[in-house]
């Protein structure tokens, strides 16, 4: 699908955006191994978390769905069963990386694939874990690549516990391996290089596992009771980015985004973004199920610009290709530094963002692991393409609406793999 997008004249309103994809992740799966029902409120409509539902289920686990409310009924601990078929991940990283971790522990074989991207990105980094807690990979060799990439094939054992040093910080490979050491007998220990999300920490604590957290050291305690539950999926920062950014460069605009999760753990967006200048405000803040969740409120205003490195470049890793866009409109320009992950994401986004930067004029330098963006510049509207990434979809769509006429996004539809409403939300909130 292509998406026309028109220079904004201002952007505004109160907007509601879908649940938080990582944490709906985590939800499902967990409790398709807790003791009875679970229901989950605003669970994101993105197609990953789509996935998610669809392995559950492949596993044997009732699923229903009424609009953004998800009820699973777990079986406990040892209530999958061998799916008749291979599990499709789709294009979800999420899926297939933590999937994994509760796979390698079934007493069955499963084989998992996914789409034309997902079979280029990684597993090496969750088969190593989980090799060394017993479990057997087979997995697949791509030509013109180094690693190991999927379809998997997952024979699942007893896993025992491991003490584990992330060699990256990840939170997919973090949450792998504490999801297999829910089923090794005794602690399963994981250390981080820094800090990632803690969705996973806080989830498994909600459905009862006993675990904790300290300095980078997260110890687990196997074999857990899970009990089902109810639970509120806060709305995706990671999806508000698109909409912060939208009203930061458009002038005139005023902006409210509603009940967004703000795990100090992800938050690190809005405090690169207000120490660039950008008045943001929390306008009310509260907790649920372990997870923190307000509304935002984001005016129009220049910003400085900097640089993304170190911790703050892991933290910020899914937000970069649209601070991106906003670094090329600031007034010193942006720095990204130690951000080679973005290079085995959806896309490689380094150079996605430098592809669609060149269509519309704009400069950067790519560097192994970065990039760097001179402010100032003037955006001109051009026929952008996603490459199949929903965040380069959406981030771009952003920049159109600061371009000189009317911009075009092809393979538009890829948002949707985490945000289906963004084309329908974006259009309410700009004034043409
Ligand atoms: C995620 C972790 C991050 C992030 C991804 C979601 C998660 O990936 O980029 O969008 O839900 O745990 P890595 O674990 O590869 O850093």
């Amino acid at each position: 699908m292509q998406q026309t997008v028109n220079p904004a004249v201002r952007l505004s309103g109160s907007i509601a955006l879908p649940g938080d994809k990582s944490i709906s992740h985590r939800y499902a799966m967990i409790a398709s191994l807790a003791e009875g029902k679970s229901t989950i409120s605003n669970y994101s409509t993105g197609a990953d978390c789509h996935s998610t539902l669809g392995c559950v289920q492949a596993l044997g686990i009732q699923v229903e769905e009424e609009g953004t409310t998800v009820t699973i009924h777990g079986q406990g601990l040892h209530g999958w069963k061998e799916p008749a078929g291979p599990l499709d991940a789709g294009n979800s990283g999420s899926t297939i990386r933590m999937m994994a971790g509760l796979l390698a522990a079934q007493p069955f074989t499963t084989k998992i694939f996914g789409d034309e991207s997902l079979s280029r990105r990684p597993m090496g980094r969750v088969i190593k874990p989980l090799t060394q807690m017993g479990a057997r990979f087979e997995a697949t060799s791509l030509p013109d690549k180094e690693g190991q990439f999927p379809p998997l094939t997952i024979h699942g054992a007893p896993l025992h516990p491991i003490d584990y040093t992330l060699p990256v910080a990840s939170a997919q490979v973090k949450t792998c391996v504490l999801f297999g050491g829910i089923f090794a007998e005794g602690e399963t220990i994981v250390r981080e290089p820094m800090q990632s999300r803690d969705h996973s920490e806080l989830a498994l604590r909600e459905f009862g596992a006993e675990l904790t957290g300290r300095k980078g050291v997260i110890t687990l305690q196997g074999k857990p009771t899970l009990t089902g539950r109810e639970l509120m999926v806060p709305s995706d920062l990671s999806s508000a980015a698109f909409f912060l950014v939208a009203g930061l460069l458009v002038p005139g605009s005023h902006l409210v985004l509603r009940n967004v999760g703000l795990n100090p753990t992800r938050s690190a967006l809005l405090d690169f973004l207000v120490s660039i200048g950008a008045p943001i405000k929390i306008l009310k803040i509260e907790s649920t199920n372990g997870e923190m969740i307000g509304d935002i409120e984001v005016r129009h205003a220049p910003v400085k610009g900097g640089v993304i490195e170190g911790a703050m470049a892991a933290a910020l890793i899914d937000e970069i290709p649209v601070l991106a866009v906003l670094g090329a409109a600031s007034e010193q320009g942006l720095v990204v530094r130690d951000a080679s992950e973005l290079r085995i994401k959806e896309t490689d986004r380094i150079a996605t963002v430098a592809d669609n930067f060149a269509r519309m004029g704009i400069q950067i330098e790519v560097t192994p692991d970065g990039m760097k963006i001179p402010g100032r510049q003037t955006f001109k509207a051009a026929a952008f393409d996603s490459f199949g990434d929903h965040r380069i979809a959406m981030a771009f769509a952003v920049a159109a609406l600061r371009g000189d006429g009317p911009s075009t996004i092809d393979n538009a539809d890829a948002a949707s793999v985490s945000f289906p409403e963004f084309w329908t939300i974006l259009s309410q909130a700009a004034a043409q």
